[in-house]
């Protein structure tokens, strides 16, 4: 596995690997790799020749009073990691490789940016995400890149700015990957203590009761949303969101008819956590 850290160097090697006919996918990441990380790179090996996989904590998805100088760092770490499931790059730049002096472009997508995660951290947060997003594609070119379902709101961002501005890459939404308890794996567990750990397990529990409620036939969203409420309240857990949406365009739903998005995203303890289940329309 080669680690490269300028640009000009990455795109060369993908340049390069492409005249031969290589297939790239890419696995854009903020490191602190887990297993969610690891069966995202593990599709893109087997569905591509060359992998790369970005490790850059992005600031400009970062609010003002969020945790971007406490995010978890360690790229020895997540290099063995890279590694050990045969990546071939890993493209860990400097912020100023990224972000030199100057830099002036902002992508900012409208609509489905602006409920659930964007009404509670800011719309930033998104155009952060579709900013670096796009300049990760623009310097590798993948053919597919792979992302977590579990930062659903992030993979239909992404999607829209692929549509919208023509992007020749496709992206594959890979399930969310649970520990044994149910609690989404995510970078931030790691701010949570004991009781906040076990505190964060209602999430899970919260969507899943309310995804019964819903299996069992029951159509009127308020109804399966006050299951979910109903665990989260026990647990004690005040959610910044618990929300109903279309799976394809966020709009507010109702009664559940077709796909629809149930996301939550509350402060446990030291960390923020979001997770979600797709409710399906056939179910
Ligand atoms: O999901 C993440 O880790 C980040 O939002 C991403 C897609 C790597 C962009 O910085």
């Amino acid at each position: 596995m080669r680690i490269i850290r300028t640009i000009a160097e990455v795109r060369d090697v993908v340049r390069e690997a492409k005249h031969r006919g290589t297939s790239v996918g890419l696995v854009p990441t903020m490191g602190a790799l887990h297993e969610g990380h690891l069966s995202l790179v593990r599709r893109a090996r087997e569905q591509n020749d060359l992998v790369v996989v970005s490790l850059f904590v992005n600031p400009t998805q970062f609010g003002a009073n969020e945790d971007l100088g406490a995010y978890p760092r360690d790229e020895a770490r997540d290099a063995c990691l890279a590694e050990a499931e045969g990546v071939d790059i890993l493209f860990a730049p400097p912020v100023d490789e990224i972000y030199p002096d100057g830099f002036a472009t902002t992508i900012h997508v409208a609509g489905v940016t602006e409920v659930l995660d964007g009404a509670s951290r800011g719309t930033h947060h998104f155009d952060g995400v579709a900013t670096v997003v796009t300049k990760l594609f623009g310097i590798v070119r993948p053919d597919v890149a792979y992302f977590g379902q579990k930062d659903a709101q992030q993979v239909l961002v992404v999607r829209r700015v692929v549509r919208d501005l023509d992007l020749d890459v496709r992206i594959e939404a890979c399930p969310i990957v649970r520990e044994a308890d149910g609690l989404a794996m995510s970078s931030r567990n790691v701010y949570l203590d004991v009781a906040a750990r076990e505190q964060a397990t209602a999430l899970n529990r919260a969507l899943d009761a309310a995804s019964a409620r819903h299996r069992a036939g029951e159509r009127e969203g308020e109804q399966i949303l006050e299951a979910a409420r109903a665990v989260l309240d026990d647990a004690g857990i005040h959610p910044d969101y618990l929300e109903l949406r279309d799976a394809e365009t966020l709009a507010p739903v109702a009664r559940v008819e077709g796909d629809a998005l149930l996301a939550v995203a509350a402060r446990v303890g030291a960390a923020r956590l979001i997770d979600n289940h797709i409710l399906r329309g056939d179910a």
